[in-house]
């Protein structure tokens, strides 16, 4: 192959590369250590001195043009090549396999939350729901918690910052506030379930937290006794818990309740050990707050409890340590 031959082999191989590895494939057939520009350098050993020069001196010339047309071809190359990759395929299914592919679950204190609700529908109470910013009035004063109660020390409460006359707003401290808001709005018979979050400023330790999650309930009905909430309470650890768990009613005080109780739950375990647990407080509604919202209590009686849902969950599931629940490190949550 003359020098024209090749120049224009090589210009027509070119002119119809369309892929990185057909320039490559062109660089070395043409260009390369091996390639026919070496040979063809390699003809100007045996020319006769006379056409040297002349031989010379063209295959420079066509050296250098294949070498500029290689040049552009591969830099033409790398901008098409630039372009396709700034395309994104969004309908390619993603590299992640289909083992590693974890779809989000419900946190553990939604799952929860979603149980009790699900059995107290069951025992045929309805879902109530009230603010997490709440006023005095329904946090305290209409559930009976006077003024100088300790309960409503300010460093005991998670106040907002108010301008100087405004009422004052706070954290609700617990569900309780949702009672007189069902009470405000409907009238007896009321049976609701209440579950939500409450803030106190308590130091976060493996038992405490700032922010917690509570389930309020409440009957208001005619001939309500003591008996339907010890019965609704030991129905409830049985339904939740197991039927082998055994409740137990001590005495105690909360302001909106007369007589108040705290239960307790007892857990058998494997070895034959058993422990009881406090769950919540509870008692038979004061009349104070009956009258607050203007139902008769000479007419009508009620039963309320309040119970804490880590609590309740952390036992369920064996966690001894509440701020687990609030890291939402996806190792623990994964594990529910
Ligand atoms: N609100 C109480 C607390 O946060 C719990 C409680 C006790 C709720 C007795 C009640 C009740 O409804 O009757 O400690």
């Amino acid at each position: 192959m003359n020098l024209d031959e090749l120049l224009e082999h090589a210009q027509k191989e070119l002119s119809a590369v369309t892929s990185a590895d057909q320039v490559e494939a062109f660089r070395i057939k043409y260009l390369g250590t091996k390639g026919l520009l070496k040979a063809a350098g390699d003809q100007l050993k045996i020319l006769p001195n006379d056409q040297k020069r002349q031989y010379g001196s063209k295959l420079n010339a066509v050296k250098q043009t294949v070498q500029n047309s290689y040049d552009q071809a591969k830099a033409g190359l790398g901008q098409r090549a630039g372009a396709t990759d700034a395309r994104i395929d969004i309908t390619e299914p993603g590299r992640i396999s289909f083992d590693d592919y974890h779809p989000g679950s419900l946190h553990i204190i939604h799952q929860t939350i979603d149980a009790l609700t699900e059995l107290f529908g069951r025992m045929g109470f309805s879902v109530a729901q009230g603010p997490e910013l709440e006023d005095e009035f329904h946090n305290f004063e209409a559930l009976n918690v006077p003024r100088q109660h300790p309960a409503r020390d300010p460093l005991d409460n998670f106040y907002l910052q108010r301008p100087s006359g405004a009422a004052p707003l706070m954290l609700r401290s617990q569900t309780s506030s949702v009672q007189i808001r069902v009470l405000e709005s409907q009238k007896p018979p009321v049976r609701i379930v209440a579950p939500g979050r409450v803030y106190r400023p308590d130091t976060v330790d493996a038992t405490h937290s700032f922010m917690f999650h509570q389930i309020e309930g409440l009957v208001v009905d005619q001939h309500i006794t003591m008996v339907d909430l010890k019965t609704c309470i030991d129905q409830f650890a049985k339904a939740f818990f197991g039927a082998d768990v055994e409740t137990r009613f001590r005495p105690s005080f909360f302001p909106f309740t007369e007589p108040s109780a705290e239960f307790d739950v007892r857990f058998h375990y494997a070895d034959g050990t058993s422990k009881w647990v406090e769950l919540g407080g509870c008692g038979m509604v004061d009349p104070n707050v009956l009258q607050t919202v203007h139902i008769d209590p000479e007419q009508y009686t009620g039963f309320a409890f309040g119970l804490g849902i880590e609590r309740i969950a952390m036992r369920k599931h064996g966690i001894e340590d509440i701020r687990l629940l609030f890291e939402n490190d996806v190792r623990f949550l994964s594990q529910f």
